[in-house]
């Protein structure tokens, strides 16, 4: 098989649960090539930068994989003002990039009117890109945000296996509905935001069936932006400590080699999406994770630009890469990554291109 003849063959279902458990060497390396060109023509070599800012590890919602969870009494608690994050987004405009992203837990403190403010304040003081990333919050808080000014939102819905997803994110009572982050994906949408979403791979109960249909719910939602990364436990979490769970045979790992299997994968799917490399690659594989899901199909990296003393409470799992380096070691880090694999740096906000709109 050629190249060429992987793009033409239609990569339905069946397709993709083989290139998922395929183990010739060879052939997978026709899927890497593949994935790299299709980025290419589609979005060509440009590396954008994202810079992240960590607003607040306060959360009212109980993941079972994630170490800020409201439970975990073990961290401290911590929520930047706005001034402190104006200053993170004055930062981004020094180091070139082009867009901030405002991550936090679901935290109320984070209120409907403090985020529009600092969401109107970056904009009209630097011209950003603002991608807004805050959990599952009211249609009233995402309608003002729009207002304000956001341009994008994220939020993964982690698996598209309904039993899995219920297990992982316990419903709040009278505020949660069955697999609502779908819904509130369809909503952002409507709203006119740019709408990224994305998932883990390896969560205990994962199957290989349920990562197929994560993959294709990438390309049925048309999504903007697609963020994949390693499970990694986190020990004070109930998953982190819980024992594996069902049929061996048809839970995944959590491996780079799968991460970076479904995100060539999503390249293929979701052509013009915008794709990191994440951070909880570059976690499991500290030498070249980052390379490795830029070369095979990712097109954008996520640079930390939270103040060292709140980054090493953001600690949604262990070990986290660039929980000691400052905003600026990041961005020379990466900008040698990307050098290195010979890649240029993004200019502009990076918006989602549509060929086919
Ligand atoms: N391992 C890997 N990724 C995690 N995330 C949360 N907890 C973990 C974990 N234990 C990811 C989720 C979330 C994103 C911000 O971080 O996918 O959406
Ligand atoms: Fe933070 Fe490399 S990106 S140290």
């Amino acid at each position: 098989m050629r190249v060429e003849d992987l793009m033409a063959e239609p990569l339905d279902r069946a397709a993709v649960l083989r290139w998922l458990r395929e183990t010739d060497p060879e052939r997978l390396d026709l899927l890497w090539k593949a994935a790299d060109e299709v980025r290419r023509a589609n979005l060509g070599d440009e590396v954008h930068l994202r810079g992240l800012i960590e607003a607040s590890n306060y959360c009212v919602r109980k993941c079972g994989y994630c170490g800020i969870r409201l439970e975990n009494r073990a961290i401290d608690r911590y929520r930047m003002t706005d001034d402190e994050m104006l200053d993170c987004a004055r930062r981004a405009v020094v180091l070139k990039y082009g867009t901030v992203v405002i991550q936090a837990g679901e935290d109320y403190g984070l209120t409907r009117d403090g985020i529009a403010n600092v969401v109107r304040r970056i904009k009209a003081e630097t011209g950003l890109a603002v991608t807004l990333s805050l959990g599952e919050r009211p249609d009233e808080d995402l309608i003002a945000w729009r207002e304000a000014g956001a341009d994008r939102y994220l939020l993964r819905f982690e698996t598209s296996d309904p039993v899995l997803y219920e297990r992982i994110h316990p419903a709040r009572s009278g505020v949660s509905h069955p697999m609502d982050r779908f819904t509130i994906l369809r909503r952002l949408r409507e709203l006119g935001y740019e709408v990224g979403s994305g998932i883990m791979v390896g969560i205990p109960g994962q199957t290989w069936d349920t990562l197929a249909t994560d993959l294709l719910t990438f390309r049925d939602y048309d999504l903007d932006m697609i963020g994949i990364g390693p499970y990694i436990p986190h020990p004070q979490t109930p998953l982190g400590i819980e024992p594996p769970v069902g049929d061996p045979d048809a839970q995944v790992p959590a491996t780079e080699d799968l991460v970076l299997r479904c995100v060539a994968l999503t390249r293929i799917l979701c052509p013009e999406a915008n794709i990191p490399s994440t951070t909880a690659l570059a976690t499991i594989n500290r030498t070249s994770g980052r390379e490795h899901g830029l070369q095979r199909g990712a097109n954008i990296v996520m640079p930390n630009l939270t103040p060292p003393m709140y980054r090493v409470k953001y600690e949604i799992y262990p070990a986290k890469a660039c929980i000691e380096e400052t905003a600026e070691q990041c961005a020379l880090c990466l900008h040698g990554r990307i050098r290195s694999i010979g890649r240029t740096f993004g200019s502009g906000q990076g918006a989602r291109r549509r060929h086919h709109a």
